[in-house]
């Protein structure tokens, strides 16, 4: 009988805490993350860190008044200062830092203006490393979150769920380009389908785009995706962090390549080439977070079946569910389920 069990546990890797431009040198940002309450600064030399938001020393809320001075980050109720590896460097009273006022930081990895933070249930360190983009002549990702009760394995699952495409997204002819790859925590594969024109908000015949889909662990998706008739390059992310018990933060991006705008739209074409590339972002970013939007709904009322039980006309999901037993060192036999 296959389980029916919410999907609990958090699967190691790295997952997005901040956008780079939120966290400027010397600001402190608050935030939950698996269950806790941690705080991210970033030091005058632009370093960024993250750190658990109570300070050993008398538990005050280190994002609540918690201040950077040069590498540290300074507590607001005694003064203590702390480096980025945690270790408390002054007290506040110029007397020795007790040695046991160390801070738990987690390890942080900052790339494509994302501020990544690493989990592991165990503490173990980092077991890869998200690769950065070429971002030469690309538009600064459009970046929006969305607290949802749902799980990250679920949200990257639906990138490999061809068989929703035609039935929550409309569209057609999909067609797979590439088969799925994977390469310990790298999964990667490539789609076509097609739509009506009026994705874009222009009235049109069907159009054809090709996705290729890049997942390093689960919690970075980045789909490429190009659309030939337009000669449009995009980034899609989809960023799914949890924060507490059945709860995630989705960030949603785009970025775009400038394009022929006249080939997209004749009216586009009129305007002044940035005021064109930015509508025509806004634009595209309006309409991919609609899209996605329409698996909310789903996501949010959907139990967890596993095995689950496949159809022909699915995607690789039994591969994809294959691939992300690697994310749990606990067996997944070991959650809590419900029937
Ligand atoms: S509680 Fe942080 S310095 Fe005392
Ligand atoms: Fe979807």
């Amino acid at each position: 009988m296959p389980k029916k069990s919410p999907l609990k546990e958090t699967p190691v890797g790295w997952y997005v805490l901040a956008e780079s431009h939120e966290l400027k040198p010397g600001e402190v940002l608050s935030r939950k993350f698996v269950g806790q309450e941690v705080v991210l600064f970033r030091t005058h030399t632009g370093e960024p860190s993250v750190v658990d938001a109570f300070c050993p020393h008398l538990g005050a809320h280190l994002g609540q008044g918690g201040t950077v001075e040069g590498e540290t980050i300074r507590c607001p109720f005694h003064g203590f200062c702390f480096n980025t590896k945690g270790d408390c460097v002054t007290t506040g009273y110029g007397t020795k830092p007790p040695p046991k006022a160390k801070l738990h930081t987690w390890p942080t990895h900052e790339v494509n203006g994302l501020v990544m933070a690493w989990y592991h249930p165990a503490g173990g360190a980092p077991e890869w490393e998200t690769p950065s983009l070429d971002w030469d002549g690309w538009l600064p990702t459009k970046m929006k979150s969305y607290d949802l009760s749902s799980h990250p394995q679920e949200t990257s699952e639906n990138s490999v769920d061809t068989g929703h495409f035609v039935a929550v997204h409309g569209y057609k002819s999909v067609e797979t380009l590439k088969p799925l790859k994977t390469e310990g925590p790298y999964l990667t594969t490539k789609y076509a389908m097609s739509r009506h024109a009026d994705f874009l908000g222009f009235k049109g015949g069907d159009v054809r785009a090709e996705f290729e889909i890049h997942i390093h662990g689960l919690g970075y998706s980045m789909v490429e995706a190009y659309v030939p008739q337009y000669n449009l390059h995009s980034r899609h992310f989809v960023l799914p962090t949890p924060t507490e018990d059945g709860k995630i933060d989705l960030r949603l991006g785009v970025s775009l390549l400038p394009t022929h705008l006249g080939k997209v739209n004749f009216f586009l074409g009129l305007m002044p080439r940035a005021l064109g590339m930015s509508i025509l972002h806004n634009m595209y970013f309006k309409h991919y977070l609609g899209d996605v939007m329409q698996d909310f709904h789903i996501w949010e009322n959907k139990c967890y079946i596993d095995p689950p039980v496949l159809a022909k006309g699915d995607g690789p999901i039994g591969k994809y569910r294959r691939w992300v037993k690697q994310f749990y060192p606990q067996p997944q036999s070991t959650l809590a389920t419900v029937s």
